[in-house]
């Protein structure tokens, strides 16, 4: 069916692209833009883009760039009409169906609206007078508000075999679709089926955009023998090791935080909400790396919460791994003896329950620590290399070089050992790892700070030039040559600019906009960089006796004054290397001759450089 013209504007002015984005990418605000890395490649350096002011997003690493639909096409694999649909339906815009638009559909979307119909059912329930009473008296006994509930979108199943297959009927919602929803079984003696969920309070499971995915349900009266909870199976759009609970509505307070509290249950997830922190719990699984990747969408930490006992114990060290070898940073709060976080919370109350986690909480390193040593595996030397090994393998995870830097101070510290020889023992089980499984190899650190070591005049030279085009390539090469850059992506980036301007002159600028050029992913990372920082800086380059403007001001004179600092840099080594090559020449040689004349030369320009005569005389 087609959605009318009006509608589909109507979604894409209401629906912020920012926010769906940042559903999926964590960005960082830089001037009027938000950069993050890259959903589309693989990538280290952020070269992904988000304008909310106009609209559109634009990834300078992979290419891909468009408006808030095509993101959601490219990311949710979905053609044109159902990004719409998706959309709509997050912004509250009614698209307005027709009888036999459900054949249109995609298959997926029935089962979607199954599943929403099912929570808007159960939730009714809860809130009938009469058969969800003893329901929401259980919910809120266990201290949840009216506002929670419904925040949550709980509910109650009511206690027969066919209320939900009545009423989906009602609705023309066939058995086969609640089946591919997981919501009801064919009976044994396979006459019809049977409601999976019954006589239980009802946790619906969404995705991380908030989409109905699944159900877990509760018993709640003393007497029930039945298993405490029962959860839909994995279906077509429900696959446990690729969601968390709770991750939608905790998304605000863990951005916030830079941080997610990792919990084991529904009701922890629910009081923990109302208590004001985010908090998530996996459905009955483990914890998978998709789930550790889903939060490094919004946050740098999770700090797991697990029971004291044994087996919580395990699965919160696989747990820290996974944390970590997906490059985000992990911390452990472990809770008094018997307690949980929802029952913490609810007989001590929310202050008590913040002071408790500051107080305790241990970063993962303190927490093998000080396990290691409450068993006595310090003890002995032999013990404490073992122990020794297995941080450092911990640390070689740990991507941020100054976080990883961090850590190996603290180890040092820990183990009472040179940092050095902890610094020594992380590379060498880095290097472990790289034999047995090259690809599972972080990259040499020195990738991150490629930007950083090209000097401030050679990013301001490139940056105008990317920003004005044309005017400024050529004003620009007017004066330097290419030759004058620093090697590699600083030099790559001139050069291809220069190549554009003599294919496109006036056009220079879309080109490099649109990112319609080859260079290497070195060279793409930093036009990206340069694309939007913003370098309202005015770096003084006192002993160089220039001033740059803001970069707003007189872009003239920035790229004049940047020219001039690369220009005298240049000089600066060529007149000391010279002095060099003279002092170690034979007296009186030809060869010093020559080079004396070309140190004169050297200190001629030196002096038109300080006067800044380059600009009106040429060289
Ligand atoms: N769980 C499950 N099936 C069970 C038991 C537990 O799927 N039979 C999952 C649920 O996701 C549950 C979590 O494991 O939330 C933790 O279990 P438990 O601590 O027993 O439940 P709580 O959520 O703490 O529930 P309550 O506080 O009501 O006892
Ligand atoms: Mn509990």
């Amino acid at each position: 069916m087609r959605i009318p013209n009006h509608i589909v504007d109507q979604v894409r002015d209401t629906a912020d692209i920012l926010s769906i984005v940042q559903d999926y990418v964590r960005l960082k605000q830089v001037g009027n833009n938000y950069i993050g890395l890259c959903p589309f490649h693989e990538e280290k350096t952020p070269s992904f883009n988000v304008n909310p002011a106009k609209g559109y997003y634009k990834c300078f690493g992979c290419g891909k760039g468009g408006n808030v639909f095509n993101f959601v096409m490219e990311i949710e694999r979905l053609l044109f009409v159902d990004a719409v649909r998706w959309l709509a339906e997050r912004v509250g815009i009614t698209i307005p169906t027709q009888v036999g638009d459900r054949e249109d559909y995609d298959k997926k979307e029935i089962v979607f609206h199954a599943l929403r119909f099912a929570a808007k059912y159960y939730a009714e329930q809860l809130l009938h007078p009469h058969f969800g009473l003893h329901a929401i008296e259980y919910l809120r006994g266990r201290g949840l508000t009216d506002q929670t509930i419904e925040r949550f979108k709980l509910g109650y199943a009511p206690n027969a075999w066919d209320g939900l297959l009545k009423a989906a009927a009602r609705e023309s919602i066939s058995p086969e679709t609640l089946v591919r929803a997981g919501l009801i079984k064919k009976r044994d003696d396979s006459q019809g089926y049977y409601d999976r969920l019954r006589n239980r309070v009802i946790f619906p499971i969404t995705s991380h955009v908030g989409r109905i995915i699944g159900f877990g349900g509760r018993v709640f009266t003393p007497d029930d023998k039945a298993p405490k909870y029962i959860n839909s199976p994995d279906t077509e759009i429900y696959h446990k090791s690729n969601v968390l609970y709770g991750l939608y509505q905790a998304k605000h307070e863990a951005r916030k935080e830079d941080r997610v509290l990792l919990v084991e249950g529904y009701t922890d997830v629910l009081a923990l909400y109302q208590a004001g922190f985010g908090a998530v719990a996996c459905c009955g699984t483990a914890l998978t790396p998709s789930q550790v990747k889903l939060m490094g969408r919004y946050v740098n930490e999770i700090r797991l919460l697990y029971d004291a006992d044994s087996a919580g114990q395990t699965a919160n060290e696989r747990a820290i791994d996974h944390v970590l070898q997906n490059g985000l940073d992990a911390s452990v709060v472990s809770l008094p003896e018997g307690e949980d976080p929802d029952s913490f919370v609810l007989g001590h109350g929310a202050e008590t329950f913040r002071d408790y986690l500051q107080r305790e909480s241990k970063d993962w390193m303190e927490s093998m620590v000080a396990k290691a040593m409450s068993n006595h595996l310090l003890d002995s030397p032999r013990g404490k290399r073992e122990e020794i090994a297995k941080v450092a393998k911990r640390i070689s995870w740990v991507q941020d070089d100054l976080l990883r830097k961090l850590y190996i101070q603290k180890a040092s510290g820990l183990f009472g050992i040179h940092e050095g020889d902890i610094a020594q023992e992380v590379i060498a089980q880095a290097r472990g790892r790289q034999a047995k499984t090259p690809q599972a190899v972080a990259p040499p650190p020195e990738n991150s700070s490629i930007v950083e070591e090209i000097p401030v005049e050679q990013k301001l030279l490139l940056k105008v030039m990317i920003d004005y085009g044309g005017s400024m390539i050529k004003f620009i090469m007017g004066y330097t040559g290419i030759h004058e850059f620093k090697e590699g992506a600083c030099r790559e980036l001139a050069n291809a600019l220069v190549k554009i301007y003599e294919e496109y002159q006036d056009q220079s600028l879309k080109v490099i906009q649109d990112g319609h050029f080859e260079v290497s992913e070195t060279a793409q990372q930093l036009m990206a960089t340069l694309m939007i920082e913003q370098h309202h800086v005015s770096p003084r380059w006192s002993d160089l006796k220039v001033t740059v403007p803001p970069l707003h001001e007189d872009v003239q004179r920035v790229a004049e004054e940047s020219m001039l600092v690369m220009k005298r840099k240049s000089n600066h080594k060529n007149i000391r290397e010279l002095e060099r090559q003279i002092l170690s020449a034979q007296d009186g040689s030809e060869k010093q001759m020559k080079l004396q004349q070309e140190y004169a030369k050297m200190r001629e320009k030196r002096i038109k450089l300080q006067d800044r005569g380059i600009f009106y005389a040429g060289e």
